[in-house]
């Protein structure tokens, strides 16, 4: 069972969708540079057109609206909107202006004007930016058809002009993203309500830094990374503070990062070698981006030890590779509202990769990773990831979306795709497990209630009772929750899962004396466990998927990209997906 405001959603990209890759002012950005150059993607394709989702947005929503969608993950694409980076120069066609941040509504007067710019006070002249526009009318017709936008701020796109300042290399990348941020938060904030600040800063740091293998396409192992990822932190934390100090009250939204790890498991069970291997994977991936913000404010310490020992044993002259948070800067912990999470797969591990002779994220991770053979292509028990995740934090409550995860197609058209469709059915029967917990404190006393949702609607026998040492507790309804429900008689104490109702009966007896018991008035009920919020599939449709271009499609529907109109055509892993959200959206 999902909770009735679950997001059923599916998501894209700006870069592996929109096309349009100069239209209307639109600034290049480092994709565009990096697939333009020979040899970069596969086949040279670039993202020049893509779905042309810049034309073809109508087109877009249509198949959310077949899919019967809650959700719609989308990202903006900076350059499109700010053609240089800097919020000096908006896109409208080549007149520059400055918008003046304030919450003073002022009337917008200008013809075909979105309403979102009443927000602004120009300073200059008053036009419609391009970009601007674009972006409001696809969250306009998101609305209108009572689909809710997640908004990606940064996948993957850079403006090419702050790549030429030094990227996301540069100290100076945090603030001009802040101001970024900042623009979109104001102008689209009063519809937006969830916002992702950054995608998957891993693959920007270690695929674009370290492997070349994306945009802007270095190679430089072991140092690159490292600091890209740092100033992405730095990025995302500023803007975090900017969303929580200026437009939290009024907007009312949540800000995340998505963070991408795959789940790992010693390849040898029980075996020491492989379980520390195991910790640096997490360590390396999860923990790189997940642990400064929601666990310490820094980096793990397995993977500061890791890249320290490694610079001693190659003989690296200098200070510690992994830059260091400044206590003059915005903290970094806590800057999430919800843990959003791109998840793909699972690997086994074991040590090895480690002895290389250059410094690299490999060598410093020394841990090799293998897909088992036995594990059935779909149906693993992906969803540990988020118990393993929630046990290590101290955020254990925070909501979980999961914003991507999906099943990649190659080779000749399926359009029969029945692997795709049982592996989002498997998938999302997992998510239907989420387990909770209710933790109830009764002074200081505490006790838990463990309760595991079977996926069904049948909801006896799934109450675990812990007996503490002198409380009873007898629980005494649970009733699905369609957040229509109530529990229906007074003087109970209740909380809704993300599953359930509960409805307890707070028969507290002390166990020896037999004594009626009460609830302390300042006790608090929390739940606890995995409070999985919203699932993403991954994706709306067949896309530019960076290095491998058009070759491997993630889709629920087909795009023919030798079509001049770029025909979208449902996969029955759509029509799977459909059914899935029917039957399970409340
Ligand atoms: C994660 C990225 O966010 C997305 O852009 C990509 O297409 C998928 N993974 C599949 O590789």
């Amino acid at each position: 069972m999902f909770p009735c405001d679950f997001a059923w959603g599916a998501g894209t990209a700006a870069y592996q969708i929109e096309g349009g890759w100069q239209a209307d002012g639109k600034g290049p950005s480092i994709w565009d540079t990096f697939c333009h150059e020979k040899g970069r993607v596969f086949g040279d394709q670039n993202g020049d057109v893509g779905c042309n989702s810049y034309e073809l947005w109508e087109k877009d929503l249509e198949c959310i609206q077949q899919l019967g969608l809650t959700h719609y993950r989308l990202s903006l694409s900076w350059a499109r909107l700010l053609p240089d980076g800097t919020i000096r120069h908006v896109n409208q066609k080549g007149i520059f202006y400055i918008p003046v941040f304030e919450s003073r509504r002022t009337q917008c007067s200008f013809d075909g004007c979105s309403p979102a710019l009443s927000h602004y006070n120009y300073s200059t002249v008053y036009i419609c930016p391009t970009g601007v526009q674009y972006y409001n009318k696809v969250i306009d017709d998101l609305l209108a058809c009572d689909v809710s936008p997640m908004v990606t701020l940064y996948h993957f796109d850079l403006p090419q002009a702050l790549q030429d300042q030094g990227g996301w290399k540069s100290t100076g990348i945090a603030t001009l993203f802040d101001n970024y941020a900042r623009f979109c938060f104001q102008t689209f904030g009063d519809r937006v309500k969830l916002w992702l600040t950054i995608n998957e800063p891993y693959v920007c740091a270690k695929l674009g830094h370290e492997d070349g293998i994306h945009a802007p396409g270095f190679r430089e192992p072991g140092i690159a990374a490292y600091l890209a990822g740092h100033n992405m932190l730095r990025a995302h934390a500023m803007a975090w503070h900017s969303y929580n100090s200026t437009y939290r009250m009024t907007q009312k939204g949540a800000v995340s990062l998505a963070i991408n790890s795959d789940w790992f498991e010693p390849s040898r069970a029980g075996c020491a070698e492989d379980i520390a291997a195991t910790e640096r994977c997490f360590a390396f991936t999860l923990g790189w981006f997940a642990w400064p913000v929601f666990v310490t404010g820094d980096y793990p310490e397995i993977m500061r030890s890791a890249i320290d020992a490694q610079s001693k044993k190659l003989g690296y002259n200098g200070s510690s590779r992994l830059p260091s948070f400044s206590k003059k800067e915005p903290a970094v912990l806590g800057t999430a509202d919800f843990f959003a999470l791109n998840y793909y797969t699972s690997r086994k591990v074991e040590p090895g990769g480690g002895c290389g002779k250059v410094l690299s994220i490999k060598s410093d991770r020394d841990a090799g990773q293998v897909l088992d053979p036995s594990w059935p292509i779909c149906g693993v028990s992906w969803l540990a990831v988020v118990p393993y995740w929630l046990e290590e934090t101290s955020q254990a409550h925070q909501a979980v979306y999961i914003t991507e995860n999906g099943f990649s197609q190659v080779g000749p058209l399926q359009i029969e795709d029945v692997r795709r469709s049982e592996f989002y059915k498997d998938t999302i029967l997992e998510v239907a497990k989420g387990k909770f917990v209710l933790d109830i404190y009764i002074g200081a006393k505490q006790i838990a209630i463990r309760v595991q949702a079977n996926g069904t609607n049948d909801y006896e026998n799934i109450i675990l009772i812990q007996h503490l040492d002198i409380l009873v507790l007898s629980v005494w309804q649970m009733l699905p929750n369609n957040c229509m429900t109530e529990c229906p008689e007074e003087n109970e104490c209740y909380s809704g899962g993300p599953n359930v109702l509960i409805c307890l009966k707070l028969d507290l007896i002390h166990h020896q004396s037999g004594k009626q018991m009460l609830v302390d008035e300042a006790s608090t009920i929390q739940e606890d466990g995995v409070n999985v919020r919203g699932y993403f599939a991954w994706s709306l449709l067949d896309n530019f998927e960076w290095a491998d271009g058009f070759s491997v499609r993630f889709g629920l529907f087909h795009v023919d990209f030798a079509d001049a109109n770029r025909r979208r055509r449902m996969y029955h892993s759509g029509r799977e997906y459909a059914k899935m959200i029917s039957e399970y959206k409340r």
